[in-house]
């Protein structure tokens, strides 16, 4: 069993982001500039926003960290939007998920001009990735095909099932897999509905678990030699711990880890790849890459 180090690796990728961002100022080029809306207090968001805010440190980038009471009305909030659309020193940016109830997240997320939506979640680059045309992809599904890429896992012709159909990690999962530009898999996707869902999983070569649900997958749920990626990351109390939480995944890793060729853990897996993707797509929109 190889443990696949998503820290490792996404501490590797921003080094190559920072020299790239160096080259680029010294040569006389924009630093590449990300901004981001958080909404409320939100435990979760708040820690991943500052985490985001320290990755574009680590790459160099420019940051600016908008904050809003939850309070914001959803006009209000589509005004800010606006504003970041016509800032031409923004290169991209994210309004922070979950929004508070009376503000459509959908209304918020089409708002966004495409050409910065850096998460990729505006229905024009979900199209475009869904027809494999350059756009920017959301950062979990692009951080664990750069995993894979990375520990030179086979994924053409596999046997690849995702547990879980969100839009911003099972749907855009499924469709990169199957493409031949990516994961060139057969995939199914399981859901809380699907029957037979132990039998597909005990069927998976490559099984991506991503429905928020700790220790789901069981060791009698996965084929030997399978290659396990767990996306969970659901906060369980825990006494012991300073912050009086643990990170769990949706994978029972001690007794599945024995079975795998790789797995990822939770914490240090997928997760800091999904912030460091977001660096990726920053440096792209930085560069004019995607949309020029
Ligand atoms: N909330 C949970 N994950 C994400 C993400 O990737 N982007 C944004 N904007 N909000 C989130």
């Amino acid at each position: 069993m190889k443990l696949i180090d998503g820290k490792a690796t996404a501490a590797q990728i921003k080094a190559e982001i920072a020299e790239e961002v160096q080259k680029i100022v010294a040569a006389g080029g924009k630093r590449p500039h990300l901004a981001a809306i958080l909404v409320g207090h939100d435990g979760g968001s708040e820690t991943y926003v500052k985490n985001k805010v320290l990755a574009c440190e680590a790459c160099g980038f420019k940051s600016t960290l908008l904050r809003f009471e939850e309070t914001i009305s959803e006009k209000e909030l589509l005004a800010e939007v606006e504003k970041l659309n016509q800032d031409e020193d923004v290169d991209g940016f994210i309004v922070q998920l979950p929004l508070p109830k009376h503000i459509s997240e959908q209304k918020v997320i089409e708002a966004i001009d495409y050409k910065k939506d850096v998460d990729g979640f505006h229905p024009i680059n979900v199209g475009r990735m869904a027809i494999g045309l350059p756009c920017y992809i959301s950062a979990t599904p692009k951080g664990i095909l750069e995993l894979l890429k990375r520990y030179q896992i086979e994924t053409s012709g596999k046997k690849c099932v995702v547990l879980g159909r969100s839009n911003i990690v099972g749907k855009p999962m499924a469709q990169l897999m199957m493409q031949k530009q990516y994961g060139d898999a057969t995939v199914t996707v399981c859901h809380s509905h699907s029957l037979n869902l132990k039998k597909e999983c005990s069927e998976a070569d490559i099984l991506i678990a991503a429905i928020g649900q700790p220790d789901f997958v069981t060791a009698d749920m996965v084929k030997e030699g399978a290659t396990v990626i767990d996306v969970g990351t659901t906060r369980v109390p825990d006494k012991t711990r300073k912050n009086g939480f643990r990170l769990n995944g949706d994978v029972k890793f001690d007794e599945v880890a024995p079975k795998c060729s790789f797995i990822t853990p939770v914490p240090g897996g997928v997760g800091p790849m999904t912030i460091c993707m977001l660096m990726k797509n920053t440096l792209a929109a930085g560069k004019k890459e995607i949309y020029p």
